[in-house]
């Protein structure tokens, strides 16, 4: 490795920025310099690192001369114009928004299942959606031993996904409610306090919402298969971190749940929770703040042939967004790819 390595976090003040910060630290990523970037508002506002306060620095097309890496996450529009800048620079981008996902250019990574994918980047990396990645890490050593044909996914995602002023909305509607006062709705179509809302990100023409189509897209690019037909409904609910996820899986081979337990257990990344007669099942206050990726309820499905179905429970923030873009750099440096 080269004696320096500088690293910027694009969108240092949000929630998976802030999460990625701490995410470096905690995993003594070998930085030398770390610099926060935000919008023109956070410029005079710190972030932690390490014990200090990091002044944050506004995003601009020059900010990524002499950066090493960039983990990006301020949304995809920024993504779309700051990462190529970046790129231009020399710098690696691991940017966490849609923008650049499906760009057959763009390697689309979970270490636990596609790390060979990083092998022909051309200086964007795209970190995938956070339901698609814990769901990936599941399905992948499923695969491997019985072949899938296809998914039905139902997912119940925490309002961190969506960013800070979600989490905040979550906090104020609560807080409204119990003071018998007005209910701010801002952030989403309807009240999220003591509710489920069916509506993830935009509505497409043929009824399926945006995060129902990258779940379903991102699948086949990160498995490497196409023939994988997957369905999706994603529903955000009242959670604040932990994404959870209804999994039904049809596989080519038979699987019983006995096979299907013991592969999980033995997979990277994976903690098996499944002891039902303890209710012993994964929740997201179990995966909350934690790095795994938890599978519980692993069971055959009484209506397939060869079916399973499994629940599927990780921190959104972390294995979904910034463990997963630090664990890719790790990778690269691992590669001797970066540094
Ligand atoms: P800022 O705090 O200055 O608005 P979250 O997903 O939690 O809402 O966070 C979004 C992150 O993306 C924040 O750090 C936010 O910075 C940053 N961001 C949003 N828009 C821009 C932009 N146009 N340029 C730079 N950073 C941006």
């Amino acid at each position: 490795m080269a004696s320096e390595l500088v690293v910027a976090v694009a969108g240092a003040t949000g929630a998976v920025g802030r999460e990625m910060l701490k995410t470096l630290e905690m995993r003594n990523f070998p930085a030398t310099k770390v610099i926060p970037l935000a919008s023109s508002r956070s410029v005079g506002k710190t972030v932690p690192y390490k014990g200090q306060e990091l002044p944050v620095s506004e995003l601009k097309e020059d900010s990524f001369q002499g950066v090493h890496l960039a983990l990006f996450s301020a949304g995809g529009g920024t993504s779309k114009t700051f990462a190529p800048h970046a790129a231009k620079a020399g710098c690696i981008v691991v940017d966490n928004s849609s923008a650049w996902r499906m760009d057959p250019e763009v390697p689309l990574v979970v270490p636990e299942v596609n790390p060979d994918h990083l092998d022909n980047h051309k200086g964007i990396i795209a970190n995938p959606n956070c339901s698609t990645i814990q769901m990936v890490v599941a399905l992948k050593p499923i695969h491997d031993a019985a072949r899938i044909k296809r998914v039905v996914v139902s997912t119940y995602q925490a309002v961190s996904g969506t960013g800070q002023k979600a989490i905040d909305e979550l906090d104020g509607q609560v807080r409204a409610m119990y003071n018998n006062r007005d209910i701010p709705v801002n952030v989403y179509a309807h009240r999220i306090a003591f509710n489920c809302l069916p509506h993830i990100d935009r509505f497409l023409d043929d009824g399926y919402t945006f995060e129902e189509e990258k779940m379903m897209l991102e699948t086949k690019k990160i498995m490497g298969d196409d023939s994988i037909r997957v369905t999706a409904t994603t529903v955000r609910v009242p959670v604040f971190y932990g994404h959870s996820e209804a999994v039904n899986i049809e596989t080519e081979r038979k699987l019983t749940a006995a096979e299907a337990r013991d592969i999980l257990s033995k997979a990277p990344g994976i903690v098996v929770m499944d002891d039902p007669s303890n209710n012993e099942y994964p929740m997201a206050l179990t995966a909350a703040g934690q790095d795994p990726v938890f599978v519980g309820r692993i069971r055959e499905d009484r209506s397939l042939e060869n079916g399973l179905d499994i629940w599927v429970v990780a921190d959104n923030i972390r294995k979904g967004a910034a463990l997963n873009a630090v664990q890719i750099a790790e990778i690269l440096l691992q590669k001797k790819l970066l540094g």
